[in-house]
């Protein structure tokens, strides 16, 4: 935890303030704190419906050091709960499955329907009464608040964040006029960077970089035509006029609904802590980071487009340009990420600074943080 005279400088004005102490970056105690004190705490991207596209899937997946499990019920629901048995709390499914009618915990027997109630409990009464005086209906898998949101999965581990819809309002607007119930998944890329998660999030939040490290970006997107966000849970950048005319030429994507001909805009939005959402005309990416202590980021970008611009053949290539060109922009940064990662280790190292007119979403990022790490 940091003491509030730690985060004091935090809370300046942006250009007079110092940023977060190095600990923060490089402890591992302070990693281990973070799942309790900050990722429970709040609403945490987990996981994606269409990995479980049918009633019967199962998808164990450990967040913030958390076993969770996510299923798809027999009704078609989207559920979550925590993947601990409840006789003596084996962890209770380990592999994604599908088809799955019951989840029977390897230990000792207790069997559990997809909705996360008791059903059998073997030898329970001893050799002739089943179950005993034992309540099931006391003893179901413990369920994890869980919202949908499209493709995406956002829990709350500890259940006192609020309703998802508040927490995520001023985030959704910046999408209300995209027609993203359309989105279709079509792609995912998974990345490992060794450096901790919140200077990943802090490098997506600020385009200053863009001429040293994107140069090819920084040409179609000028990094001072980005608006800065900076409100609440939602963060980001904004440009207008961001993306290459080769994306807007005769056989491009179908554009979500609601989205002019001439719409050139790209939002590169973050709703804190882990998800990111950019969006063009025709297409969408999201970008979330899984930690892995504090020196490794499990990052995951999935790829969506609209309607049969996610699957008709004669729009592979314009799909491939944008992921490739999505991709290479990607592992641009991270040499520059992992660098800052190996500075924070230096006594040197107290604190970053921040530019008044471009880094305004970093700094708020980073007093996110010290509100809920500050003792
Ligand atoms: S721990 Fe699961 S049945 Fe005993
Ligand atoms: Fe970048």
């Amino acid at each position: 935890m940091l003491a509030k005279s730690d985060v004091e400088p935090l809370f300046r004005p942006t250009a007079q303030a110092r940023g977060l102490p190095a600990l923060a970056y490089t402890s591992e105690e302070f990693a281990r704190e973070e799942c309790t004190s900050l990722f429970a705490r709040t609403w945490m991207c987990a996981g994606y419906g269409h990995e479980l596209p049918a009633p019967g899937d199962v998808l164990p997946r450990t967040v913030a050091g958390v076993p969770l499990l996510f299923v798809r019920t027999r009704s078609g629901e989207l559920r979550c709960f925590h993947n601990v048995c409840s006789h003596r709390g084996a962890k209770l499914v380990s592999e994604q499955a599908s088809s799955v009618q019951m989840m029977r915990c390897r230990y000792h027997g207790w069997t559990f329907d997809l909705e996360g109630n008791l059903r059998v409990t073997p030898h329970w009464g001893g050799h002739n009464q089943p179950s005993g005086d034992l309540d099931k209906a006391c003893a179901g898998l413990a369920p994890v608040a869980m919202a949908a949101w499209h493709d995406w999965l956002f829990v709350n581990i500890d259940g006192n964040a609020g309703p998802f819809e508040a927490y995520a309002a001023p985030f959704q607007a910046h999408f209300a006029a995209y027609g993203l119930d359309e989105a279709v998944w079509t792609r995912t890329l998974p990345y490992e960077i060794s450096a901790n998660w919140k200077l990943v999030a802090e490098n997506y939040l600020e385009t200053l970089h863009l001429n040293f490290i994107h140069t090819l970006l920084a040409e179609v997107a000028p990094f001072e035509q980005h608006a800065v966000i900076a409100e609440g849970n939602c963060l980001g950048t904004i440009i207008d006029v961001g993306l290459p005319e080769n994306w807007v030429r005769n056989d491009a994507l179908p554009r979500w609904r609601g989205v002019d001909a001439d719409n050139r805009t790209a939002k590169n939005m973050a709703l804190f802590p882990n998800f990111k959402l950019v969006i063009g005309p025709d297409h969408c990416a999201s970008m979330v980071e899984f930690p892995d202590g504090a020196a490794t980021s499990h990052q995951r970008w999935d790829f969506y487009f609209a309607g049969q611009g996610a699957t008709d053949e004669c729009f592979r290539s314009a799909r491939e340009a944008i992921i490739d060109f999505y991709d290479k922009t990607n592992v641009e940064d991270f040499g520059a990420v992992e660098a800052v990662h190996a500075g924070h280790h230096s006594p040197a190292m107290k604190g970053a600074r921040f530019n008044g007119i471009w880094e305004g979403a970093v700094h708020h990022f980073q007093k996110l943080v010290a509100e809920r790490m500050a003792a």
